[in-house]
């Protein structure tokens, strides 16, 4: 079965490029299909195919019949295949599809997972009516993530203080989505630095790799607010074995038993676990860390102190600038003729090519440096304690 979904997608890729007398032939023999066969499967195969083949195209035109299958299938008591085909009657571009589907986000009543799903099949055609309610849905909780992701990609006024109004009662990881959707834009990111300096977003929260984001936006009146909040950072390596010299000497003032490994659980948790698996948890932007060589101190350094020094291929950088002036700073995972896949610090993001301006691979890893100069002392040595146990331990009572 999955074979036919992945050859109804293969056929359809196939066609959409070749722009060939089979094009105009293929979708409407798959349209019939659907209005022809009563096989939920058959159905699912066909619409996920579909799906498949037209992922990273915001629009494409309505294949010839496709009215039926619509009617037809929007009482399908299938949900995959009543959410897919609205999903694809949005994308060529139905009224009906994008009517229902506004409605289903906003009602506070409906299921908070199809309401998600709604918002993302409005932000992959870039719903025009999207940027105002998406700021009126940072508000509530359900979908909010959508929405604050979503507010990256349309350059719109009201967005900043949509997002810096709701903060105080974010999550932190919610936090992370919001900080990194102001940081993606220069009208945005103003703002931002305005609310850092109030108190309002407090300074802490800033991480290293947000406060590298906001530079890569290049532009001067904001590296200068970031050096007053910030501090200058540093640009070129200092001697790397007197650095590490420094680190291991602060480690080793901790005694026999420098640190504490429950609070280097934490400290992992604040700084490392949205990039790195380790033990049982952990995000996937950086390698898994469980197996590395943690034991060894020297190895542990290098790593965190100078993560510029080897970048294996895999996790080089680079900053992506669409036209209406997002930047997305990430590693781009893959690509086809359509778009390109970018897995960024917090989020996978697929971007159309048509929208991109400017695609720049960075000599840098997507782990920041700096990232222990955040830290107070006792807090370096609880965190290099916890990683260099074989095991995982419990966070503190
Ligand atoms: C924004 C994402 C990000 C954050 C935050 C981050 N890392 Fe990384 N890290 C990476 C990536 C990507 C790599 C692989 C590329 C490289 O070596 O620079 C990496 C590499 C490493 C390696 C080498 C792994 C190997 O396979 O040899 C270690 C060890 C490491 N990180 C530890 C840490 C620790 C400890 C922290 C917290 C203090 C941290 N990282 C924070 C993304 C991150």
């Amino acid at each position: 079965m999955i074979a036919l979904a992945r050859f109804v997608s293969l056929l359809a890729v196939g066609c959409a490029l070749a722009g060939s007398a089979t094009a105009a032939d293929a979708l409407p023999k798959l349209t019939q299909m659907l209005v022809e066969s009563s096989d939920a499967q058959v159905q699912m195969d066909v619409l996920r195919g579909l799906s498949e083949a037209l992922k990273g195209r915001r629009t494409a035109p309505m294949p010839a019949g496709w009215e039926a299958v619509e009617a037809k299938l929007a009482d399908s008591a299938n949900g995959e295949v009543r959410t897919l085909t609205q999903t694809l009657s949005l994308t060529f571009g139905s009224p009906r599809a994008r009517t229902a589907l506004r409605a289903t986000a906003a009602d506070t009543k409906a299921e908070a997972g199809a309401r998600r799903t709604a918002l993302e099949s409005l932000l992959a055609i870039r719903d025009d009516g999207l940027p105002k309610l998406l700021q009126a849905l940072v508000g509530d909780p359900a979908v909010r993530v959508v929405a604050i992701r979503g507010l990256a990609a349309f350059d719109d006024g009201g967005t900043p203080a949509a997002i810096l109004g709701a903060y105080g009662r974010l999550t932190p990881a919610e936090r992370r989505d919001a900080l990194n959707a102001l940081a993606s834009r220069v009208a945005f990111a103003k703002p931002l630095l305005a609310a850092v300096a109030a108190q309002q977003v407090p300074k802490a929260e800033l991480t290293a790799d947000l406060v590298r984001q906001l530079r890569g936006l290049k532009d001067e009146g904001l590296r200068q607010e970031l050096t007053k909040l910030w501090g200058v950072m540093r640009e070129t390596s200092p001697d790397m074995e007197a650095e590490i010299a420094r680190m291991k000497k602060v480690y080793w003032a901790g005694g026999s038993t420098p640190g504490d490994a429950p609070r280097g659980r934490v400290v992992f948790n604040k700084v490392c676990s949205q990039c790195h698996r380790l033990f049982d948890t952990g995000g996937n932007v950086g390698p898994d860390i469980t197996g590395a060589n943690r034991g060894d101190l020297d190895y542990l350094l290098q790593n965190i102190l100078f993560p510029n020094a080897v970048i294996p291929n895999e996790y080089r950088a680079s900053t992506l600038e669409t036209k209406d002036g997002r930047v997305v700073m990430g590693v781009v995972k893959s690509q086809d003729a359509a778009a390109y896949t970018v897995q960024t610090a917090t989020e996978v993001v697929t971007l159309p090519k048509a929208e991109v301006e400017k695609v720049e691979e960075s000599e840098q890893s997507m782990m920041p440096e700096g990232l222990l100069g955040q830290l107070p002392e006792t807090e370096i040595r609880d965190l290099l304690y916890y990683l260099t146990r074989p095991g995982q331990v419990p966070l503190p009572k």
